[in-house]
């Protein structure tokens, strides 16, 4: 799929994102999930012009995936020394941040899942609908790979894993169904092993979606790097500052939310999830499930007065 400005990825909710992290001129950014650049190019467009007090607008991109670095840095490259690229998990943002003197900064962008270039990628195993290899890791710094799980683990640990990260009823008659069908060769193989064991009706969405999902979420540690990325964010805000994230399915926005609630330093500006337009949707299918939320660092001050 080619998106809208001729790149692979379609962002979702830009004027959203805009919208809610309060880009202005001069303000210091940070994409935590850089992909094909859709939303960076958005943000440095509003930012990058001089703010009130003369200073020029920059935004940080990180990316775990090395291959979405070098796909987008030609794409950023006409905003020079504005745009910063940084392969790394966001897990590390704010190591990174500081590194790059991007600390306070005026907001923090997720935008969590995986991009449509990764998806449709012959050889990375994240489609169902490719006899690519089980391969699934966002980095190939990883160990864990979804070959090793799926050919390797006890039907009871695999089980386990579909049930917690996929949500996925039934997650026991797909591992059993797994493991009697051993050497899995490909992602195709997977999923139609999957689709049979489950008795789903193919429908909008494939009966192998939630079993896929929990895969990539455990090889790449997806629920724990959340964890850290969210706090780091939290760190590097300055006062005012916003954290807005787009998520794809339950289970990390229930993170999101559960951490947004729970934090002292945060509070929720828009209580209720912002989703993409009719239209949108229409326009990008893939769009369908996102929910954006957005969170503003609270000024000091009030940290400490809540801890009297
Ligand atoms: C939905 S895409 C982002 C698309 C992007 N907003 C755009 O407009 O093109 C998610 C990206 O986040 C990256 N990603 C996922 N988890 C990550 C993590 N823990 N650390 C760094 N990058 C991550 C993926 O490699 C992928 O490129």
């Amino acid at each position: 799929m080619t998106g809208a400005t001729g790149t692979y990825h379609w962002p979702v909710m830009v004027s959203e994102v805009l919208e809610s992290l309060g880009v202005h001129p001069g303000g210091t950014y940070i994409d935590c999930t850089l992909g094909d650049g859709g939303h960076s190019v958005a943000i440095l467009e509003a930012a990058v012009g001089p703010g009130p007090d003369g200073m020029h607008g920059r935004l940080l991109g990180l990316d775990a995936d090395p291959e979405a670095i070098v796909a987008t840095s030609q794409r950023l490259a006409p905003y020079g020394s504005s745009a910063v690229l940084v392969n790394t998990n966001f897990e590390h943002l704010e190591k990174t941040a500081a590194s790059e003197g991007f600390t306070p900064a005026d907001g923090v962008l997720f935008d969590l899942g995986l991009s449509s270039r990764q998806l449709d990628a012959e050889d990375r195993g994240f489609s169902f609908k490719r006899p690519a290899t089980l391969d699934m890791r966002f980095s190939a710094e990883g160990e864990l790979t979804a070959d090793r799980i799926v050919n390797e683990w006890p039907e009871e640990d695999l089980a386990n894993l579909i049930y917690q990260f996929g949500e996925e009823p039934k997650s026991r008659r797909i591992a059993r169904a797994i493991v009697r069908n051993r050497t899995i060769t490909d992602a195709k193989h997977l999923a139609d092993i999957v689709g049979r064991a489950s008795g789903y009706r193919k429908g909008r969405t494939h009966p192998a979606t939630r079993t896929f999902q929990a895969l990539r979420m455990g090889v790449n540690h997806e629920i724990e790097s959340l964890q850290a990325g969210l706090d780091q964010a939290t760190n590097v805000l300055d006062e005012g500052g916003r954290l807005v994230t787009i998520s794809y399915h339950s289970l990390e926005d229930r993170e999101i939310k559960r951490f947004v609630v729970g934090s002292e330093r945060l509070k929720a500006v828009v209580k209720k999830v912002i989703r993409p337009s009719k239209a949108e949707v229409e326009r990008n299918p893939r769009s369908r499930s996102a929910k954006l939320r957005v969170a503003e660092r609270l000024k000091p001050e009030t940290d400490a007065s809540r801890d009297r």
